[in-house]
C-alpha cells in the first residue's frame, strides 16, 4: 500500500515535470495562437500584406515580392566590422575608443534603410529600391513595429509566396533606432568580382554563402541598369524560386535585349532575358562556379543553403539573444512539380560555358519548342 502510494506521487511528480513549459500559447487575432505573445502582431502584418488589395497581391510572387527580398539585402548588408567612423582626431587623442567605435559602420538589418532613406538612397547601389521602400514604410508604421523587423518580415513573407520558394526563419525585435550607413557597402553589380568577395567576407559572408544568396536572383528582373526595358527578368522563370537562374547564366551570352550595353549588363542568351555582370562573372569564377553549377539538379540544395544564409543576414549588428522566433508566422511555399533545371527551347548544352573545373557539367534536357523568349514581369 505505502509501495504503491509511493508509485503514485513519483508518477504524478513525473507528470508534472514532462508538461513542457512552453505549452501555453499566446492567443493571437482569428483564433490563431503563437509561442511567445510577442508575435501575434506578424500574423495581423501577414494578413495585411497578403490581402487581395495588400502588397502582395492576394499572396503572390508579384514585383512587391522580389523587391521586398531585395532590400532586405540592401539594410541589412550595410554592416562592416572594419569599416569604422572614426575620425583621425579620435585616433590620436583617444585610441582606446577606436576598439569601440571600429566594428559600427553600419547597423546591418536595423531599418536604417528606411529610417535614413535620404541618406542611404544617394548610393547609386541602392537604385530601384526607391519604391519598395515607400510601401513599406507606412505599413510598419501603421502596425507600430520596428522597419528592421518589417523588412526583414516581408521580404520572408514575400519569398515564401513565389513556389518552390523557402520558408525563412523570422526573428522579431530588432530596435527602431538606427543611423544611416555609409554609401560603399552594398555591392554593384560592376564592381570587380575580388571586390564583391572580399566585401562579402568582411560582412561575414564566404565566396559560397555568396552564391547561396543569390538565388534570390531566380525571382528577379531589372529596372535600373537599362530604363528603357523595365521588368525584364533574370531567367525564364521569374515567379518561380527553381534553378533555372543558375544554368541560364552559364548559357553564352549573345545579345543586350534592351539598349546596348549599360553599366552593370552582361549579354544574355535569349531575347528580353536580361543578365547582371556580377551574376555572369560570379557564375564563371574558380571561387563561386562550383557552387553555382551546383543547384542546377539541387533544388533542395539552393533552398536550404539560402535559407541558412538568410538566416544569418538577416541578423546582422542584431543580437540573437534579445529577438523572438516568430518563425511560424511565415506560410509555407507551395512545391515545385519539378526541380531540375533545363536549357531553354532553341539552345543546347554546347551553348553552356561550363565553370567549375571539380565536376563535369550535369546532364540535363532541353526544352521542347520554339526558341525562348521572355517578356518583362
Ligand atoms: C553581388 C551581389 C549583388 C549585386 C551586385 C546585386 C545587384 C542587383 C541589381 C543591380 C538588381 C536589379 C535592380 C533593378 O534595376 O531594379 C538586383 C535585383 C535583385 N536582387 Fe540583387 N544583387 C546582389 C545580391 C543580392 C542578394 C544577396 C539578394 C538577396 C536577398 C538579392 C536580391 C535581389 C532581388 C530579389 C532582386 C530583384 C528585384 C526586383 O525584381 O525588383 N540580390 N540585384
Ligand atoms: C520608427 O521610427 C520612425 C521614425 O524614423 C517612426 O516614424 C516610427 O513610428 C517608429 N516606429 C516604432 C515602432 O517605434
Ligand atoms: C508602439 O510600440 C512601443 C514599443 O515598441 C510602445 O511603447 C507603444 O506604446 C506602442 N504604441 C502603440 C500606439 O501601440
Ligand atoms: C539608347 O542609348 C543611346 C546611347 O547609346 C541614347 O542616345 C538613347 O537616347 C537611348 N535610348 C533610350 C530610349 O533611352
Amino acid at each position: 500500500m505505502l509501495f504503491k502510494a509511493f508509485l503514485l506521487v513519483v508518477s504524478l511528480a513525473l507528470a508534472v515535470t514532462a508538461v513542457p513549459p512552453h505549452v501555453k500559447r499566446a492567443a493571437c487575432s482569428n483564433g490563431r495562437s503563437a509561442n511567445d505573445a510577442r508575435c501575434c502582431v506578424w500574423f495581423d502584418v501577414l494578413d495585411d500584406i497578403q490581402a487581395d488589395e495588400g502588397l502582395f497581391e492576394g499572396g503572390q510572387c508579384v514585383e512587391e515580392a522580389h523587391e521586398s527580398l531585395r532590400l532586405t539585402f540592401h539594410d541589412a548588408i550595410a554592416f562592416s566590422p572594419t569599416q569604422g567612423y572614426v575620425s583621425e582626431l579620435t585616433i590620436l587623442f583617444v585610441p582606446y575608443l577606436l576598439i569601440v567605435i571600429v566594428g559600427h559602420s553600419g547597423g546591418g538589418a536595423d531599418g536604417s534603410i528606411i529610417a535614413h532613406s535620404d541618406e542611404e538612397l544617394k548610393d547609386p547601389a541602392n537604385n530601384g529600391v526607391d519604391e519598395i521602400i515607400e510601401k513599406l514604410r507606412p505599413l510598419a508604421i501603421k502596425h507600430n513595429v520596428s522597419f528592421g523587423d518589417f523588412i526583414q518580415f516581408a521580404g520572408a513573407v514575400g519569398v515564401s509566396n513565389c513556389m518552390g520558394g523557402p520558408r525563412l526563419q523570422f526573428l522579431a525585435g530588432r530596435s527602431n533606432d538606427s543611423t544611416a550607413a555609409p554609401a560603399g557597402l552594398v555591392p554593384k553589380p560592376e564592381d570587380p568580382i575580388d571586390q564583391i568577395l572580399d566585401r562579402m567576407a568582411d560582412a561575414g559572408f564566404s565566396a559560397n554563402e555568396l552564391v547561396d544568396l543569390l538565388a534570390s536572383h531566380s525571382v528577379a528582373a531589372q529596372d535600373t541598369i537599362d530604363p528603357t526595358i523595365q521588368g525584364h527578368p533574370f531567367d525564364s522563370t521569374p515567379s518561380t524560386f527553381d534553378s533555372q537562374f543558375f544554368v541560364e547564366t552559364l548559357l553564352k551570352g549573345t545579345s543586350f535585349p534592351g539598349n546596348g550595353s549599360n553599366v552593370g549588363e552582361a549579354e544574355s542568351p535569349y531575347p528580353g532575358e536580361f543578365r547582371l555582370l556580377s551574376d555572369q562573372v560570379i557564375a564563371r569564377d574558380s571561387r563561386t562556379a562550383c557552387e553555382w553549377q551546383s543547384f542546377i539538379t539541387d533544388h533542395d540544395a539552393m533552398v536550404s543553403k539560402f535559407t541558412a544564409a538568410m538566416a544569418k543576414m538577416a541578423v546582422l549588428g542584431q543580437d540573437v539573444n534579445s529577438l523572438v522566433d516568430c518563425s511560424e508566422v511565415i506560410p509555407t511555399p507551395a512545391t515545385l512539380a519539378t526541380k531540375v533545371a533545363v536549357i531553354p527551347a532553341g539552345l543546347s548544352l554546347d551553348d553552356i560555358e561550363a565553370s567549375c573545373s571539380e565536376t563535369p557539367f550535369p546532364t540535363i534536357s532541353v526544352a521542347p519548342g520554339a526558341e525562348t523568349s521572355v517578356a518583362a514581369v
